[in-house]
């Protein structure tokens, strides 16, 4: 697999996972509506099996998005978020430039995403509403999270 490699102004996207900072992404999904007390270990596992980028302000990282593909026929958005202090600048709409560039993501059949709020960020990138969304099924379990090994791992308001 190869790695890309994104520049704009002080900053890099990158999607070798070598390089995340996995703990800065555990802080902030923590904090996330979607993945509040995920266990470090099923983030770690996630981003294993994942294409995942991240937004880097020389070596620190300031975002992160994941991508759940097969690279060739399917891909699901999720985890996208931007430090607090370097949110308003662009960032996610450069980082949504990026996913939707990468060689392995074109040509897909279907490339979906679930949110709450920021359909706005991801309708500039030709994401819809489906016309048919009765036609979606899903097994979700909001608090999966709860029942799996280090649970007790909540989060801790910073
Ligand atoms: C959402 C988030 C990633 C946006 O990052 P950002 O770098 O501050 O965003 P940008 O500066 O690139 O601008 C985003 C654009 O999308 C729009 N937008 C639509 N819905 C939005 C939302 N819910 N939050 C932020 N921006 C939103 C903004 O208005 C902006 O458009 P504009 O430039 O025309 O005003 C960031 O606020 C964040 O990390 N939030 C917490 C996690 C989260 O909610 N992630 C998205 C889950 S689907």
């Amino acid at each position: 697999v190869s790695h890309q490699t994104y520049r704009r102004d002080a900053f890099t996207v990158l999607t070798d996972p070598a390089l995340l900072d996995i703990d800065l992404v555990h802080d902030l999904s923590r904090e996330t509506y979607w993945a509040a007390g995920i266990p470090r270990a099923t983030l770690v596992r996630a981003v294993a099996g994942s294409l995942c980028f991240g937004i880097y302000e020389g070596q620190k990282q300031v975002g992160f998005a994941r991508v759940v593909t097969d690279r060739a026929t399917f891909a699901y958005l999720c985890d996208v978020f931007v430090l607090p202090t370097h949110r308003a600048r662009g960032l996610s709409k450069w980082l949504m430039e990026c996913v939707v560039a990468h060689p392995d993501l074109q040509g897909l059949r279907r490339f979906v995403l679930v949110t709450k709020d920021a359909h706005g960020l991801y309708a500039r990138f030709g994401f819809e509403t489906p016309a048919d969304p009765a036609a979606y099924m899903h097994i979700h379990r909001p608090d999966v999270y709860r029942s799996q090994p280090d649970a007790g791992d909540e989060p801790t308001g910073r």
